[in-house]
């Protein structure tokens, strides 16, 4: 496993692979790598001949609120993950290299951002979509891989992808859980045992959904009114939102149509966390 820093010496490996016809998969990340990173590593070792993991902490996508300085940072352990998942280079690389002195263009996302964390974080999805196409560019995959943990994410990248013709494949990746229901993220690490217990309420609050549908309520308050009930009987949470949406568009349904995304973000203590399912 390789090491590069510089994006030119990583557009050169990409572009000589390119043009010996070989096929390469894209995990984009911030690092402090968990299971949910590694099932994406994983299926991009399945999917292509080299696969490069990119760790970046992205200063664009943090509001100067949020927790750039604090976020989980541990090159070494990321690396051994890394290696266990067969990777072949990781590229890591230095944020004066990506952002230079000078650096002014970046990528506007319109309808798309406007809703679930795009209300809480205008900004926050111009930063992502914005490194995302750099890294695009710099690595030159043929397919890249997204959870659906970040579902808004990965629906944005998509239509960057659509919007802007990109060439490259989005292949997205179940939520990877830990048994007991809570969506894996490195966020989950500031939580007291206390806040960690809590947290189990938002799954809990997905499958209630998911239970009343099955049993045929077709009614869109009843539902949100018994995932709000589910989140709030822990008493620890504070919902930022909860939205049921239709799932390519992401607008609001006052009616509810199969198949939709039921999105949740709360504060547990300080900590912001999301997930979602999607409602069959
Ligand atoms: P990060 O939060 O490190 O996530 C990297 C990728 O891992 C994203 O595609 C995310 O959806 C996926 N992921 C995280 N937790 C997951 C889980 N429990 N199950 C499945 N996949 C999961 O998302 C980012 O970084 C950044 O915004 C980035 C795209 C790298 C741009 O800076």
């Amino acid at each position: 496993m390789k090491i590069v820093e510089t994006p030119l010496e990583m557009q050169e490996w990409a572009l000589k692979k390119r043009g010996q016809g070989e096929k390469i998969a894209l995990v984009p990340t911030m690092g402090a790598l968990h299971e949910g990173h590694l099932s994406l590593l994983k299926e991009g070792k399945r999917l292509a001949d080299h696969l490069v993991l990119s760790i970046f902490v992205n200063p664009l996508q943090f509001a100067p609120d949020e927790d750039f300085k604090e976020y989980p940072r541990n090159l070494d352990a990321d690396l051994k993950k890394a290696e266990s998942c067969h990777v072949d280079i990781v590229f890591y690389p230095k944020a004066k290299d990506l952002y230079p002195k000078d650096f002014q263009i970046s990528v506007a996302v319109d309808i798309l951002s406007q809703f679930l964390c795009g209300q809480r974080r205008p900004e926050h999805f111009k930063g992502v979509v914005t490194v995302v196409l750099k890294l695009f560019n710099i690595v030159q995959p043929h397919v890249a891989l997204f959870g659906q943990k970040d579902y808004q994410q990965l629906r944005i990248v998509q239509q960057m992808v659509q919007d802007l013709n990109l060439p490259i494949q989005i292949k997205p990746m179940p939520i990877v859980r830990e048994d007991d229901g809570l969506a894996i993220s490195s966020r989950n690490r500031y939580l007291s045992p206390a806040e960690r217990q809590a947290a189990l309420s938002i799954s809990l609050s997905l499958a209630k959904a998911q239970r009343l549908v099955d049993e045929g309520t077709e009614n869109v308050e009843a539902i949100l009114k018994a995932v709000s009930a589910t989140l709030y009987e822990t008493k620890k949470v504070k919902i930022d939102y909860i939205t049921l949406c239709d799932p390519k568009s992401l607008e609001s349904l006052s009616h509810l149509k199969l198949p939709a995304l039921l999105a949740i973000a709360c504060f547990i203590g300080t900590t912001r966390l999301i997930d979602n399912c999607i409602l069959r």
